[in-house]
């Protein structure tokens, strides 16, 4: 990405909104609605993936009405070319037994889908009592391997977007909406 040194470089990156902070607060309350209907008397359990889903996690969480808890992880993914045996690295693990939870992985973004199959075989591994996905964005179009999201707060076409957590080069995640990265500025 070209650098940013000033305002107007940052400005001139952000193509167009293309999801504004309303719409994703609308969402976000039937993302709330849905995780409550997991509720059956025993425990639930967000887990994001840092660091692009922290900013969705902490707003979906607070429409969540049940009894649950919270836990983040950091994984790192690296693949031989287009090949989807890839291998997870966890670069921070979660730190409780999930045997006794119904998970909810809260995810920013599926694009290829690599990452989150791989974590999803991982978590699954540990036995919980259900898992399941939410994602703010889903970009079926660059799928990979096969993985569908319990719900997709929003489908979109392929293209690089940034905000509400997504970041281009570390930077946009503090953006309240979601942009179209402007390609040119690539
Ligand atoms: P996947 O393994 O290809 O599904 O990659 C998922 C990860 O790639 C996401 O969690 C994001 O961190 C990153 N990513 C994919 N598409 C975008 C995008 O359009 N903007 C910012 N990050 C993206
Ligand atoms: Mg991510």
């Amino acid at each position: 990405m070209k650098e940013i040194r000033s305002q107007e470089d940052f400005d001139r990156k952000i193509k167009r909104v293309i999801i504004s902070k309303e719409e994703i607060a609308e969402r976000i309350k039937e993302a709330g609605k849905y995780i409550d209907s997991i509720y059956d008397g025993r425990p639930v359990l967000l887990v994001s993936i840092l660091n692009g889903a922290f900013v969705f996690m902490a707003d979906i969480c607070r429409a969540v009405t049940i009894p649950c808890e919270i836990a983040f992880m950091r994984a790192k993914s690296y693949y031989s070319g287009t090949s989807s045996s890839g291998v997870v690295q966890i670069t921070m693990d979660l730190d409780q037994d999930i045997s006794n939870y119904h998970v909810v992985i809260v995810e920013d973004i599926i694009d290829t889908g690599r990452t989150l199959n791989d974590i999803m075989k991982l978590l699954k591994g540990r036995n919980p009592l259900s898992i399941r996905i939410v994602t703010l964005l889903d970009k079926p179009s660059r799928r990979i391997v096969e993985l569908e999201p319990d719900m997709a707060l929003f489908t979109i076409p392929d293209h690089f977007v940034i905000g509400y957590g997504l970041d281009c080069g570390e930077y946009f995640r503090n953006l309240p909406y979601i942009a179209e990265f402007n390609e040119e500025e690539l």
